[in-house]
């Protein structure tokens, strides 16, 4: 689906009202809605009033003069950027005074501005460029001789774009862009008059200031003062294809700007429904691993894992890997092998290796890195509202009141939909942050929560048992809308149990570190406070408790009626670009696609019909008993495709044993992550460049993923996947994935109105999209919940075993950052390093200075797991008591330190709470000291299979 590359740009932003007002622009009747700029008007019925300052993303500011009018019965020239329309106003945009006006404003512009146009790398997509054609300057009166601004100096520390002062022409709208579109306040407009350049921070670099490279002002800058550095490298661009980022879970809509198979820049789609044209530093900027050095691009196989790996044909690996599954089958028995589904492919790649465990390998060993991050979100949804994902569209935040965000950091974690949000809180909703954290969201530019929680790491669910404490006692319940929508009895005991006194804020201030007050005035702005939404993320999920803390949320939002429409919402803030679609797609063993248990006889009948084989009634392994099970001998093949679960999963000395103990896995990925370590056969994977696909982000929102270049593997992943299935004698016909989804549509019903034909031209689709819903369901629960009437569900806190002792005095909690990106194997092969090149550990000055800790110097963290060693940041972000850090680097090992301690109902694991000690060191931990000697070994065997020459390398 190939796109124009410079899409129409309407000057201001379309405005939403019911009324509609009819004006003549040109002599030509023109209807719009109230509130539309006159040049926006004008655009919109085809006539474009020159421009500068003006972009349709951003509000219009009225300083170019470029855009100047004629209105009838006004004197002057009024821009048309500012003025708004008014019925029966008659607008002229061209006269040979406004042009006159307009040649005279770009005769001041280009006579301080570089006159390389030839040469320069907007050349071919240049505002000014373009206005200087439009309105027919040919000579500059004022000479290029006077005081100007050409020897300014470039700013070239931000690894992805330049700042060259010279081709400034100071429109603002870089600096409105930071502000309206990203939030971030870091440029301003220093100086006055002729002196007035922009300025990042106190006219500091780029990268020393507040900027966190989002893009936006490079993508509103209409010069080439900020510019991408590959548009410098390699030209403009040819053609562009709309696809979705790989990143995280907002699942931003992008246009890939292409020159013949190479990515010249990743372009925000403006048409794009999750990410209106916005992007962070990820998905705009950091795309560069898809095509890094690192790549393995050949199959390779060897028997042991202390082998060389051996380079062999497509056939050859596949038939391997086929065979040793077999031969382990027949050995140790049907259920003695199973697959990873991987959150990164698309749903049809996931799909597909579900279907190959269920029907080819013939259990139901399947399960997917949501086990280790939002599992209990698809279980305490499910059990309390009746379907396994959030409730609203990130939109939907536009018409929020009040705002909690608990156990969720979106500016590191979720940047786009954090930009969305405090454009909506500096409107002047308010806000709750419950985490054990001062992150940025508590207090950044013009946003200021009214209540941070900061809760001790594992009392969630005490917490929200005191907010709804709060909610019952006080009388703040929306009693017609539980009289309406939810089980009777089930509400009545609820009640009755949050009404406990054991439940109020003053009894559990000594659980959650919590005052009470605090807690009582956060529960009351959420109950009355108009729409009130609740974000919420790992911090939530990754407990012993998680399941029952995600239901103590839906209680929440149905105690409060805060459910059904747009603004309010229970809104799980997913972690990886396809978490929400891997699990669509049945990765877990004890669902089929559709969220259907195995044990559900018509489902299962259904599936077996259109698959030909017959399909295990029982659910099979999770991940965690996979790794149990390889222990005990049990479980001793294992096909994963594209997730690294030793960087990932907690305990990674038990990870790593249980892995080691097996004797076949089979690793899908594009690089040789710290899981192909201990594999048998490598089979090269395809990255979203290379493959069409869809994803679907945290709003249930079906994007396209498009092939922009071919696999630089030969196949892409899912067709791997068929020719593994063909080799274990189970066929899978596909020629093209549009027909993979066409087979999910038909099987499972929240997808029955799903098709590709339906994707181009909607742009993107919310599950459920059936019959009831052709065009997919935004909000759900409107009028009734899924599961017919809500069920609130009793929430009793139950402290984690993981208790701080003496011996382990501090809790260790664990997050991202937003330059970094999970297991960092695709950041961390960018220039994202340069903001974050290791992982730190965070420490309050308090647990420092008691330690001997000083910032920067190097710390040992010990728990009963395992230790490793990082660098400290001290910092007034954390609590006493509490230390934090992330797992973007293996080396780091931060999941050493992680316990098998994991959630009662999905055995998500507990990595936010784990009772550790921490010291100063001066070498690596034990663990990283093995870790260097088994990695060092596994590289050099890597580099001999390299060193072979190849062969046929095509699937026979
Ligand atoms: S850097 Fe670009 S967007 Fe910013 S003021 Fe200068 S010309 Fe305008
Ligand atoms: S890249 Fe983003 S954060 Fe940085 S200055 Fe530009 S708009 Fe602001
Ligand atoms: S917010 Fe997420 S989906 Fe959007 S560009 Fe950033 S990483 Fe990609
Ligand atoms: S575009 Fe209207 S004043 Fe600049």
């Amino acid at each position: 689906m190939l796109e124009q590359l410079n899409e129409k740009d309407f000057g201001t932003p379309r405005r939403i009202s019911e009324q509609e007002v009819t004006l003549e622009i040109d002599g030509m009747k023109v209807t719009v809605v109230a509130g539309t700029s006159i040049m926006r008007a004008a655009a919109e019925s085809g006539v474009n009033v020159p421009k500068l300052c003006a972009t349709d993303s951003l509000e219009p500011f009225g300083s170019c003069r470029l855009c100047l009018v004629e209105i009838e019965g006004r004197k002057g020239y009024p821009a048309s950027c500012t003025t708004p329309v008014e019925r029966g106003m008659k607008v002229r945009t061209q006269s040979p005074k406004l042009q006159e006006l307009r040649k005279g404003v770009m005769e001041l512009y280009i006579s301080d501005h570089p006159l390389d146009c030839l040469t320069c790398a907007a050349n071919g997509n240049c505002e000014l460029q373009d206005m200087a054609g439009v309105t027919g300057l040919r000579e500059v009166r004022y000479g290029y001789d006077g005081e100007n601004h050409l020897d300014s100096k470039k700013d070239e520390s931000n690894p992805y774009f330049t700042y060259d002062a010279s081709k400034c022409i100071v429109c603002n709208r870089c600096v409105r862009a930071c502000e309206e579109t990203q939030g971030t306040y870091a440029l301003t407009i220093s100086g006055r008059g002729f002196e007035s350049r922009v300025s990042p921070g106190q006219d500091q670099p780029f990268m020393d200031s507040e900027c966190v490279s989002c893009g936006a002002c490079v993508q509103v800058c209409p010069t080439a003062t900020l510019q991408e550095k590959t548009v410098i490298a390699l030209g403009q661009a040819e053609h562009s294809v709309v696809t979705t980022c790989a990143y995280c879970g907002v699942g931003c809509s992008f246009k890939a700007e292409m020159k013949g198979n190479e990515v010249v820049r990743m372009v925000p789609n403006k048409d794009g429904h999750a990410n209106e044209g916005h992007s962070c530093v990820k998905g705009r900027f950091a795309w560069g691993y898809a095509t890094h050095k690192d790549r393995i691009l050949k199959p390779m196989i060897r028997s042991r894992i202390t082998d060389p790996w051996k380079e062999v044909s497509w056939d050859e690996a596949l038939t391997y890997a086929a065979l040793e599954f077999k031969r382990i089958q027949k050995k140790y028995g049907r259920d003695s092998i199973g697959g990873i589904v991987s959150s990164r492919c698309t749903n049809e790649e996931g799909y597909l290796v579900q279907k190959l465990v269920r029907a080819a390998f013939g259990n139901n060993n399947v399960d997917t890195c949501a086990r280790v991050c939002h599992s209990p979100t698809g279980y305490g949804l499910k059990q309390t509202l009746g379907e396994s994902a959030g409730t609203q569209t990130f939109k939907s935040v536009e018409h929020s009141d009040v705002i909690v965000v608990m156990g969720a950091n979106p500016t590191d974690a979720h940047p786009v939909f954090a930009s969305r949000m405090k454009k909506r809180l500096r409107e002047g909703a308010r806000l709750i942050v419950i985490d054990p954290r001062h992150i940025d969201l508590v207090r950044s530019p013009h946003v200021e929560a009214d209540f941070h929680l900061q809760l001790k790491p594992g009392t969630n669910v005490a917490l929200l048992s005191a907010l709804a404490h709060v909610i019952v006692t006080e009388g703040l319940l929306a009693t017609d809308f539980i009289a309406q929508r939810c089980e009777d009895k089930a509400f009545q005991q609820w009640r009755d149990f949050v009404a406990l006194p054991e439940n109020s804020p003053e009894a559990m201030h000594e659980v959650t570190g919590v005052p009470a007050e605090l807690v009582r005035g956060a529960a009351r702005l959420y109950a009355t406070g108009g729409n009130a939404a609740i974000y919420y993320g790992l911090g939530v999920t990754e407990h012993a408790q998680g399941s029952t803390a995600v239901m103590g949320i839906a209680n929440l939002a149905m105690v409060t009626g805060n459910i059904g429409r747009e603004g309010v919402g229970v809104n799980p803030l997913r972690g990886q670009n396809n978490v929400q679609g891997s699990c669509d797609m049945g990765s877990f063993p004890h669902e089929l696609p559709g969220y259907h248990h195995v044990s559900d006889s018509t489902t299962r009948h259904l599936f077996e019909q259109a698959w030909g084989v017959e399909i295990q009634p029982e659910p099979g392994l999770r991940i965690p008993n996979m790794f149990d099970a390889a222990l005990e001998g049990s479980f001793m093949g294992l096909y994963c495709q594209g997730e690294d679960i030793v960087q990932s999963d907690p305990n990674i000395q038990h990870v790593a044993a249980a892995l080691s103990a097996m004797e076949c896995i089979v690793v899908q990925d594009i690089f040789m992550n710290e899981t192909a370590m201990y594999a048998h056969v490598f089979l090269p994977g395809s990255s979203f460049l290379e493959k069409d696909g869809t994803f679907t982000n945290a709003e249930r929102r079906i994007s396209r993923v498009r092939k922009v270049m071919p696999p630089k593997a030969v196949y892409a992943d899912w067709e791997v996947t068929i020719q593994l299935a063909k080799r274990l004698d189970y066929q899978m016909d596909y020629a093209h994935p549009s027909e993979i989804m066409d087979e999910i549509a038909r099987l499972t019903p929240t997808f029955h109105g799903v098709s590709y034909a339906k994707l181009d031209q909607l742009g993107s689709i919310q599950w459920p999209c059936n019959d009831e819903a052709p065009l997919g369901t935004p909000t759900m629960h409107v009028d009734h919940f899924v599961r017919g009437k809500g069920k609130f569900i009793i929430t009793k806190y139950v402290a984690t075993d993981e208790k701080v002792t003496r011996r382990f005095p501090l809790i260790l909690t664990t997050g991202r950052i937003l330059s970094q990106y999970n297991v960092g194997a695709q950041t961390r092969r960018t220039e994202n390093v340069q903001w974050h090149e290791q992982d730190l550990l965070e420490i309050h000055p308090h647990d420092a200075e008691e330690r001997g800790i000083k910032d920067g110097g190097w710390v040992g963290i010990q728990s009963r797991a395992g230790d490793t060693v990082l660098r400290a940041k001290v910092s007034e972000r954390m609590q006493p008591g509490v230390v934090y850090t992330t797992f973007h680097f293996p080396e780091s090992g931060a999941n050493v330190i992680t316990t098998e301690n994991s959630d009662w109902a999905t055995n998500c694991p507990e990595y936010k709470v784990t009772a550790v000690q921490v010291k100063p060191v001066t070498e690596p931990s034990e663990w990283q000291k093995k870790y260097t000697r088994f990695s060092k070994v596994q590289h050099e065997l890597l580099g001999k299979a390299q060193q072979t020459s190849g062969k046929d390398k095509t699937i026979a």
